[in-house]
C-alpha cells in the first residue's frame, strides 16, 4: 500500500506505518495528515489507491471519512492509555517523545520511589489483566521487600479469546509499555525486567525488540536512565503457545525456563517472584498507563470513572458485532453502550441475544442486562467480571448450552493438571453437558452439573479451573431453554 501511495504521488510523500485507531472495521485506514487534522480513508484496499490519489487523497480531498478525531467512534472515547496508539509511528522514538514520551518517567524519576508508588496507589488504577487488584498497593509490597534482586515482568501472554488491546499497544505504542515498566523499576528497586509475549504475536515481538533497541540507544534504559542512577534493562521472551502461561505464577515458571504450570499462592510473586525474588507482575494495559498517570497526577486519572473503578479502561469489541475493535472510555459506561452505540450491533444483523465479558472464564450476559455499568464491583455483584474488558457478541442463533460445553472443554484442554477439580472436573463436565443435550436424565445431570462447578469453583487451585464454572452457570441461569435436551 505504502509503495502504491508512494508511486502514484507524483511528488515526495512521507508514508509512516503506523499502529491502529482500533476501528478494525475501517482497517486498513489512511490517514492524511492536513492543516485542519487528519482526514481519514479506510477501509482503502490497494487497487483503491490510483483512484484516491486522482481525486486529491494527498490533501485530503475527495471521497474521505472526515476528520478521525470527529468520527463518532473515536469522540466517544477518552484515550489516556491508548493516547498514541495509531497516532504515532511504533518504530521512531523521536515521534514518541514528540508526543510527549518519557513525561512520566522524567516525572517519576523527579521524585523518590515511595512518592511514586503513593502516586500510583492513589491514582486507583487496578490491575488490568483481569483480577483488578490495586497496582499502587501491589508496588508497595515489592517495595518493603528486602532483597538485592527484585525484577519487573510484565504479562503480555493474552490468552483471553476475544482480547487484543495488549497486542494493540504494543504494535502500535511500545515506548508506553517500555516507560511504564521503567517507572515501575525505579518505584520497586528493580535493575532487570522481562516482557512475556505469547508466540501468537509475533509482529509484537518485532515491534518491541525494535523499541528496546532504540530505548537503549537513547538512554531510556541502561546503566543510568535518562542520566539517573536508574540502572534498567529489558528482555523480550517469548511463550510457546499454552493459556495457563497467562496466570502469573505459571508465567514466571515459564520464564524460568520450566514447564508452565502453576504455583501454590502464598508465596505471592510480590514477595517471591522470578527466581524467588520480589517481583512486580503486571499486565500491558497496568503498565503502559503509569506513564500518563505520573505525567498528569494521580487526581486527574482518579477523577475518571466510577465507584472503585477509576481511570479508564480499554474495552475489546469482538464476535459477531457490526464495528468490532478497540474502545478506550472512563469506567461507568454501560454494556449496551458499548455493544449497541459503538458497536452498532450485531454483524449478521440479527439481535444480540448474549455477551461474553472477561474472556473464556467471563460469564454470558443477557441483553436484560445491557444497563450494566462496566465496572468491577457491578459485574461481581451480578455473577460476572470485566475480566481483560474483551467482549464477545452472539446473536439469536447461539446455542447457550454448546457455549457452556466450550467452556468446559477449553479448560480440559488448557488446563495444566496440577489439581484434580480442574483437570478432571472439566472433563465431566463435558460428559454431563453431552448428557444433558441428548436428554439422558436431564434434571438429575442440571444437578450433577451444579455440584460440580461449585467443587470447580471451590477446589481449584487458580483461576483457570475456579472461574469456568461462570460461561457455565450463567448460561444455564439466563438461558436455560438451551438445556432442554433437544439436540
Ligand atoms: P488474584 O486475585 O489471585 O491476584 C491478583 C493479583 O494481585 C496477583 O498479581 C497477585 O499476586 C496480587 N496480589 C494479591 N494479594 C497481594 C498483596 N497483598 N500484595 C501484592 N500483590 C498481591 O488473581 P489471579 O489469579 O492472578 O488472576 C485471575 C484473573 O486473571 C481473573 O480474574 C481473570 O480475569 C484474569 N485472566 C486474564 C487473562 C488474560 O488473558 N489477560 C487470562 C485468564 C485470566
Ligand atoms: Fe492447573 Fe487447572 Fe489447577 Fe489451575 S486450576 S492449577 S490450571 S489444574
Amino acid at each position: 500500500m505504502a509503495e502504491r501511495i508512494r508511486a502514484v504521488a507524483g511528488r515526495e510523500v512521507e508514508v509512516v506505518r503506523t499502529g491502529s485507531r482500533g476501528m478494525l472495521w475501517l482497517e486498513p485506514l489512511v490517514e492524511v495528515a492536513t492543516p485542519a487534522g487528519r482526514v481519514g480513508y479506510g477501509p482503502v484496499a490497494p487497487e483503491d489507491v490510483d483512484g484516491l490519489v486522482a481525486a486529491g487523497l494527498l490533501d485530503g480531498r475527495g471521497e474521505s471519512l472526515g476528520l478521525v478525531e470527529d468520527l463518532a467512534w473515536m469522540r466517544r472515547q477518552q484515550r489516556v492509555t491508548f493516547a498514541r496508539v495509531g497516532v504515532v509511528d511504533p518504530r521512531s522514538a523521536a515521534d514518541f517523545e514528540a508526543h510527549g514520551g518519557c513525561a512520566g518517567l522524567r516525572a517519576a524519576l523527579a521524585k523518590s520511589p515511595a512518592e511514586v508508588v503513593e502516586e500510583v496507589v492513589e491514582s486507583g488504577l487496578r490491575g488490568r489483566g483481569g483480577a483488578g487488584f490495586p497496582t499502587g498497593v501491589k508496588w508497595r509490597t515489592v517495595l518493603g521487600a528486602a532483597a538485592d534482586v527484585k525484577f519487573v515482568c510484565c504479562n503480555a501472554d493474552e490468552g483471553d479469546s476475544g482480547t487484543f488491546a495488549d497486542r494493540m499497544l504494543i504494535e502500535g505504542d511500545p515506548f508506553t509499555l517500555i516507560e511504564g515498566m521503567t517507572i515501575a523499576a525505579y518505584a520497586v528497586g528493580a535493575r532487570e525486567g522481562y516482557v512475556y509475549v505469547r508466540s501468537e504475536y509475533p509482529d509484537a515481538v518485532v515491534a518491541l525488540e525494535a523499541a528496546i533497541a532504540l530505548a537503549r540507544e537513547r538512554g531510556w534504559l541502561g546503566e543510568r536512565v535518562l542520566g539517573s542512577d536508574l540502572a534498567f534493562d529489558l528482555h523480550v521472551r517469548v511463550g510457546a503457545g499454552a493459556y495457563i502461561c497467562g496466570e502469573e505464577t505459571a508465567m514466571l515458571e515459564s520464564l524460568e525456563g520450566k514447564r508452565g504450570m502453576v504455583r501454590a499462592k502464598p508465596p505471592i510473586p510480590a514477595l517471591a517472584g522470578l527466581f524467588g525474588r520480589p517481583t512486580v507482575v503486571n499486565n500491558v494495559l497496568s503498565l503502559a498507563s503509569v506513564p500518563a498517570i505520573l505525567a498528569d497526577g494521580a487526581a486527574a486519572y482518579a477523577a475518571l470513572g466510577t465507584g472503585r473503578s477509576r481511570g479508564t479502561s480499554v474495552f475489546q469489541l469482538g464476535g459477531n458485532v457490526a464495528r468490532g475493535g478497540i474502545v478506550e472510555t472512563p469506567f461507568g459506561i454501560t454494556l449496551g453502550e458499548l455493544v449497541n452505540d459503538l458497536g452498532g450491533g450485531t454483524a449478521s444483523g440479527r439481535p444480540v441475544r448474549a455477551m461474553q465479558v472477561g474472556g473464556p472464564l467471563g460469564a454470558y450476559v443477557p441483553v436484560s442486562q445491557f444497563d450494566l455499568p462496566m465496572d468491577y464491583e457491578a459485574f461481581a455483584e451480578a455473577g460476572a467480571m470485566l475480566g481483560h474488558g474483551g467482549v464477545v457478541v452472539f446473536d439469536d442463533t447461539v446455542d447457550m448450552a454448546a457455549m457452556a460445553r466450550f467452556a468446559f472443554s477449553f479448560c480440559a484442554k488448557e488446563s495444566c493438571g496440577k489439581c484434580t477439580p480442574c483437570r478432571v472436573g472439566s472433563v465431566r463436565g463435558v460428559e454431563t453437558i453431552d448428557r444433558i443435550r441428548a436428554g439422558v436424565d436431564r434434571e438429575k445431570n442440571l444437578v450433577l452439573l451444579d455440584e460440580l462447578c461449585e467443587l470447580m469453583t471451590d477446589g481449584s487451585l487458580c483461576a483457570m479451573g475456579g472461574l469456568t464454572p461462570m460461561p457455565v452457570r450463567s448460561a444455564v441461569r439466563y438461558f436455560d431453554e438451551d438445556f432442554e435436551g433437544a439436540s
